[in-house]
Parts: structure tokens; C-alpha cells; sequence
């Protein structure tokens, strides 16, 4: 059976000792959860976290890794350096990154490789814009957005990502999918999963929804069959907040 998991996706929030405080608490207050707990952060917070969460139940992820192995490429970090941090996840494909530092499908077709190669589990986002969702192109969006970075991998290596749906105009914005809008979506993608790699593989993948999640609409999201959990940005920042998502499960 599929894993449900909770994420959060800390973006560019909380300097090193803000970090440490915010992970410290969740340690504390998530002991039992019903799903898997995963705290994504940025790179500098990734070895102090990855150490201070070593024997708690919450993991910890990368939010971005560059797609070349290493060398001179001033200012990026490598997926390798990200898993010697004690990172066990690696965020990928967000729709900030594809917007704003021009993330194509083919530069996250590497860095999914890359991610893999260094024995990193990928969440991988996709997503539609709003003009995409009024013109009904969404699920073209979100196939092509497949196709193009993660559908050449090996069913075995499918098996391997976490992919998140996160509608960019549900992005912190407060405006959540329904839970009707997000369950037909989840279940398009699940469908397309099962048409590369056949239902077995479907039906293991874990499918996360993101956009204006919170303590209130998670439950709701969470009931539905083809949502497995969230991928938490805004409410991941305080630990009452991404508590109270876990415990919707
Ligand atoms: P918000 O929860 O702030 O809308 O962000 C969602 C997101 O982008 C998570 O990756």
C-alpha cells in the first residue's frame, strides 16, 4: 500500500537558529504520526536538521539540487552534497523554481536523475497556472509536465518519487482546490501513472496535494481516495500549524 506523507516545503523562510527552533518543536510535539513526516528546508538548515531529527520520526528534504554532478558551477549544490547532509528527500520541479529560475523539462529531467542516482527520493511538482485551469488545459499540463521530466525513468525508479499537485494558483493564495477539483485531478494523474507503468505501480505512487493547505481544508483534501497527503507551504512554518495537518490523518 501507498504511504501517506505530510510535507512541508519551508521555501526561502527562517534563518539557521529560526530553523533549529522551528525543527526542535516539531520534534517534541509529532511523536505518533498516522503518515510519514517530512520537513523540507533550505540547504544550509539541511545538516543541523538532517542531525537534530536522527531519531525522531520526521524526515527531512532538499527543496531544490543542481542538474550537473559537480564541479565549476559557482553558487549550486549537488545532489550528493545533499545526501551527505543526512537529507533522505529532494523537492523538485517546484512551480516557483520552473517560474522564476527558468526550470525546463529537460533540467529537471536531470536533476530527477541526478536526485536518483545519489539515492534521494524526489518529490516531484507539477501543476497548472490559473489561465491553464480556465481554459481546461490542466490535465494537458500536468501530462505533458510527466512526460516530459519523470515518464523516462525505469518503473523501478518511478516507484521511487513522491509527486506532489500543487495548481500555481492555489499557491499561496488561500485559494485551496476543492476537494472535488483536487480528487479528479489526483486521479487523472493516477491514471496516467497506471497507463506507463500499470496499476501496481499506480497504485504504490503517492500523490500529494499543495496550494493553501491548511488545518481546516486538510481533512477534507485527505479523505479522498486519490489524495495521500500535502505538501505544505505557508502553515509548515509554524509547528502548531503543520501539526494540526499531520493530525488530519
Ligand atoms: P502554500 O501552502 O503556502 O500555498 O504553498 C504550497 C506550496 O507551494 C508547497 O510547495
Amino acid at each position: 500500500m501507498r504511504k501517506n506523507i505530510v510535507a512541508g516545503n519551508w521555501k526561502m523562510n527562517k534563518n539557521l537558529q529560526e530553523g533549529v527552533a522551528l525543527a526542535t518543536e516539531l520534534k517534541e510535539i509529532v511523536s505518533n504520526p498516522n503518515c510519514e513526516v517530512i520537513i523540507g528546508t533550505p540547504f544550509i538548515h539541511l545538516a543541523t536538521v538532517s542531525e537534530l531529527l536522527k531519531d525522531s520520526v520526521i524526515k527531512v528534504s532538499a527543496e531544490n539540487c543542481a542538474d550537473k554532478v559537480s564541479g565549476a558551477y559557482t553558487g549550486e549544490v549537488s545532489a550528493e552534497m545533499v545526501k551527505s547532509t543526512g537529507a533522505e528527500y529532494c523537492i523538485l520541479g517546484h512551480s516557483e523554481r520552473r517560474a522564476y529560475y527558468g526550470e525546463t523539462y529537460e533540467i529537471l529531467k536531470e536533476k530527477v536523475q541526478l536526485a536518483l542516482a545519489n539515492d534521494l527520493k524526489p518529490i516531484f511538482c507539477i501543476g497548472e497556472v490559473k489561465e491553464e485551469r480556465e481554459a481546461g488545459k490542466q490535465n494537458e499540463v500536468v501530462k505533458a509536465q510527466l512526460e516530459g521530466s519523470v515518464f523516462n525513468l525505469s518503473a523501478e525508479d518511478f516507484g521511487k518519487i513522491v509527486l506532489a499537485y500543487e495548481p500555481v494558483w492555489a499557491i499561496g493564495t488561500g485559494l485551496t482546490a476543492t476537494p472535488e477539483q483536487a480528487q479528479e485531478i489526483h486521479a487523472y494523474i493516477r491514471g496516467l501513472v497506471a497507463e506507463k507503468y500499470g496499476n501496481e505501480v499506480a497504485d504504490n505512487c503517492t500523490i500529494l496535494y499543495g496550494g493553501s493547505c491548511n488545518a481546516k481544508n486538510a481533512a477534507g483534501l485527505f479523505a479522498n481516495p486519490d489524495i495521500d497527503g500535502g505538501l505544505i507551504g505557508g502553515a509548515s512554518l509554524k509547528a502548531e500549524d503543520f501539526k494540526a495537518i499531520i493530525d488530519a490523518f
